[in-house]
């Protein structure tokens, strides 16, 4: 597709000069994934803006990731152009006082690609409450909103004021309340992509805050098979009082495997990669999870995670 330098696909490479034919592997936690046809990684939203404008404009579809901590893409890779949204930071600032709605609150605004870890960190740091749950949660800001990002101790819905958002088909940038965002259970439903938010928290004592924040840590350090390959909990919870990880385990499926593709030891939810494993063999593992657990106890299991790719 590059090799002729009329396409779309070598016009938009050179203005912007991407990376062709990326192995995805090098971009997600689970280390799979086949070649995107073009990468970018913008480092301000005017790059951002003029990327997706030239791309839409040339007919190139265009896939968005943040940390790639929560998907899986798949062994032939993503067609078009990937735009990974790590660089697309800035300081992480406080909001003017005059944004809080009252005095015992305070908001901060960061970009998109900054990680989530360290805006913990800033909400730690400055005495500020309510990013607790989202200890250890990896990836990006604006990823960990996309997908309402969580744990049973709150989620990302709880804690956004606002959300800047390049609309796709105007190009133009705008802010959107918190209050009117839809969110669900790991899910935000919005079109267009988030380039930076507004978090509001709580004033509260440092050391308590911090004591619930590693507490919190250590409870997935000693949970989660956090050393390995993965992409976070595979399945959603279903509605019942069972979780998906215990729902797994008791259907005696921890171990089990397909080539490189593990049932976690650990974590029932947690698929790992032990080396090589491929899309393929994932999601083969996956089906004879779903199969399992339905014939067990008839419950059909969703995936968290998100597939993306031809
Ligand atoms: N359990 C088992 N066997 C297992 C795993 C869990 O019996 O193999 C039991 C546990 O003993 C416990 C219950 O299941 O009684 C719940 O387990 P856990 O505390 O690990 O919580 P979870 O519901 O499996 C949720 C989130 C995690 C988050 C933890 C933190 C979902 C799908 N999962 O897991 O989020 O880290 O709470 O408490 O909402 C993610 O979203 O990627 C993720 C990992």
């Amino acid at each position: 597709m590059i090799k002729d330098n009329s396409t779309p696909y070598a016009i938009l490479k050179g203005e912007f000069d991407l990376l062709v034919d990326e192995p995805m592997m090098n971009y997600t936690s689970f280390k799979i994934g086949g070649p995107a046809d073009l990468l970018a990684m913008p480092e301000d939203k005017a790059e951002l803006k003029h990327l997706v404008k030239k791309a839409r404009q040339f007919g190139i579809p265009v896939t968005l990731l943040g940390g790639g901590t929560n998907i899986l893409v798949s062994d032939k890779g993503i067609r078009g152009l990937v735009i990974i949204t790590t660089k697309l930071k800035s300081k992480i600032k406080f909001l003017n006082k005059e944004h809080d709605t009252s005095l015992d609150r305070r908001s901060i605004v960061a970009d998109a690609g900054e990680s989530l870890s360290k805006v913990c960190r800033f909400a730690i740091d400055n005495n500020l409450s309510g990013l607790e749950f989202a200890a250890g949660i990896p990836g990006t800001l604006g990823g960990a909103i996309t997908m309402n990002a969580g744990t049973k101790s709150g989620d990302m819905s709880s804690v956004v004021k606002s959300v800047e958002v390049l609309d796709i088909d105007s190009f133009t940038l705008s802010t959107i309340d918190g209050n009117l965002l839809n969110f669900s259970y790991r899910h935000l439903d919005l079109s267009g992509i988030i380039v930076s938010a507004a978090i509001t928290l709580k004033k509260g004592n440092h050391k308590k805050i911090e004591q619930t924040f590693k507490e919190n840590l250590n409870r997935k350090i000693t949970g989660q098979p956090l050393a390995k390959a993965n992409a976070g909990c595979f399945f959603k919870n279903p509605v019942t009082d069972k979780t998906a990880g215990e729902l797994i385990d008791k259907s005696g499926l921890k171990g089990f495997k397909i080539n490189d593709a593990m049932v976690s030891k650990k974590h029932g939810n947690f698929i790992v990669n032990l080396g090589n494993a491929r899309c393929r063999d994932i999601l083969l593992l996956k089906k004879q999870i779903q199969q399992k657990v339905f014939a067990k106890f008839n419950i059909k299991l969703e995936t968290e995670v998100r597939i993306k790719g031809e």
